[in-house]
């Protein structure tokens, strides 16, 4: 099996029609590359970051200065956490003008925009981990839109039981940065792949 596996990555021979542009741009299957770099260098990261309000700050700092290509897999992160959304809005963005939301593929434009919105929840859980300045008060500004929602101070009081950046908000959004989400996204996206064999493929016109 493993031996079949490699030889699909690396295949003797392409297709010259499989390799054209096509109407997808491979959108979906450039978000889940960049998904992967962000879910590697965010492991790694793991490896250094302190989730304690008086050494997170502290652990990046060392990161970016004493580790040896700290700085560059922070940047690399970072960087990728932003690819990826731009990824996402455009190929939501290419769902909707082609109509792919129709059915039969309801379905998956529903899983499609759960990952959409757990994503963008992803983004905003990490911003607080560095615990600067920035990570604090963009944090208490979402902290307290959110709280304006129907039922937004429930959600308020779960992610944030003490106050923005104390010891069990941080944890909080730590657990739901490094776990919570990243698994479920890996789970949503594992069906939205089956649901794509499912409904034969992508859309067969244009
Ligand atoms: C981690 C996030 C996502 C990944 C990895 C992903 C991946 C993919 C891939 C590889 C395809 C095949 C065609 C293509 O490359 O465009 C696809 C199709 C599709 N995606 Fe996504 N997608 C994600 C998020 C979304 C979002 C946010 C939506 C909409 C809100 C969505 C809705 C759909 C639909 C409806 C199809 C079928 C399109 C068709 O038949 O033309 N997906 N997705």
């Amino acid at each position: 099996m493993l031996t079949d596996f490699v030889r699909h990555l690396f295949p003797r021979r392409v297709r010259r029609k499989d390799l054209r542009l096509r109407y997808t741009f491979c959108l979906g299957g450039m978000a889940c590359t960049v998904l992967l770099v962000l879910l590697t260098s965010g492991f790694l990261l793991l490896f250094h970051y302190q989730p304690h309000p008086e050494h997170a700050y502290e652990s990046i700092l060392a990161l970016e200065t004493r580790v040896f290509g700290g700085h560059y897999l922070r940047s690399l992160h970072r960087f990728a956490s932003h690819a990826y959304l731009l990824m996402l809005f455009l190929h939501s963005l290419r769902v909707i003008l082609t109509g792919a939301y129709r059915p039969p593929r309801q379905l998956n434009w529903w899983i499609g925009f759960a990952l959409l919105l757990l994503s963008l929840f992803t983004a905003y859980s990490g911003y607080l981990l560095p615990m600067d300045q920035l990570a604090l008060w963009a944090t208490q500004t979402g902290m307290n839109l959110v709280a304006e929602l129907p039922l937004g101070f429930l959600v308020k009081g779960i992610l944030v039981p003490d106050a923005v950046g104390a010891g069990f908000s941080l944890l909080r959004f730590y657990v739901m940065h490094i776990l919570v989400l990243p698994a479920t996204i890996s789970a949503l996206v594992a069906l939205h792949f089956y649901r794509i064999r499912q409904d034969k493929g992508i859309l067969p016109y244009l």
